[in-house]
């Protein structure tokens, strides 16, 4: 394998006494797209958070490139410049697109450039548009986001995540809340940023593209990792009766070559 550009150790998370993650290590690839499957509360969202430190672990540490940060009994309190820097080194996409309301395409893209990284307007506004340009929507640069539709709308979050050049993307069901003639426009430019050589973990219900674009599929169940492997053999050859299940559930799509 490749450089591991993300490390996570025995990471553990729990809301009062419930346990969400109980021990969970994974190393990934620099370049490596690995897809996060399983039940509904099975800890997905709460580990791809726990990457980006929205959520702060209890314990375990979390590496992404050069930096790691340690959580639980015997750790330093981590300062908020140190979650910042962290932060800044992943790129988040969520279900629900999360723009800026009141700015526009070109606007929310430049928004962490200008606020965040303090670029010059002028410069930002051409970076943002270089990349509105590779998610499609150059014509679309003015436009609000009420004026957008959901695949358009999911297609600037994530030029705008990219817009700070993180190490890494994270996506949570990116694809979720869109009408399904909108998820293959936003499903073919996250395939773009994978073979442009992207690390990527996601979160998707679309078995097809999963098992077409990833390196690695994990099985989540219960904050734990059952599965994990090559797609061909976690989607295909599930060892555990509950993963079989689960994905029993999808096999129309999982039979179909994804967008
Ligand atoms: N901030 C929170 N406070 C309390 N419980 C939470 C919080 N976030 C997640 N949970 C709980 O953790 C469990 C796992 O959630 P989540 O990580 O969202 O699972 P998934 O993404 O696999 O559906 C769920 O039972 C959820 O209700
Ligand atoms: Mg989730």
């Amino acid at each position: 394998m490749s450089e591991t550009i993300i490390e996570i150790r025995n990471l553990k998370k729990s809301f009062g006494d419930h346990h969400v993650l109980r021990d969970i290590s994974l190393s990934l690839g620099k370049g490596s797209v690995t897809t996060l499957l399983g039940p509904s509360g099975s800890g997905k969202s709460t580990l791809l958070r726990c990457i980006n430190l929205l959520t702060i672990p209890d314990a375990g540490s979390v590496r992404v490139g050069e930096r790691e940060i340690a959580f639980g009994a015997g750790q330093l309190r981590v300062r908020s410049s140190q979650l910042s820097a962290f932060r800044a080194t992943t790129g988040m996409v969520f279900q629900h697109f999360n723009l800026f309301p009141h700015m526009n395409a070109v606007e929310n893209v430049m928004e962490g450039l200008v606020t965040v990284r303090k670029e010059p307007k002028a410069i930002a506004h051409d970076k943002a548009m270089a990349l509105l340009e590779r998610v499609g929507l150059a014509d679309r640069a003015s436009r609000y986001p009420d004026n957008l539709s959901g695949g358009q709308k999911q297609r600037v979050a994530i030029a705008r995540a990219l817009a700070m050049e993180p190490a890494v993307m994270l996506l949570d069901e990116a694809t979720s809340a869109l009408d399904p003639e909108l998820v293959g426009e936003v499903l073919s430019v996250i395939r773009q940023l994978a073979e442009a050589g992207m690390t990527m973990v996601l979160v998707t219900h679309e078995i097809g593209f999963a098992r077409d674009v990833s390196d690695t599929v994990v099985f989540m169940r219960d904050g734990l990792v059952v599965e994990k492997g090559a797609p061909d053999i976690v989607i295909d050859n599930p060892v555990e009766a509950a993963t079989r299940s689960f994905l029993a559930r999808f096999s129309a799509a999982s039979r179909s070559p994804g967008a």
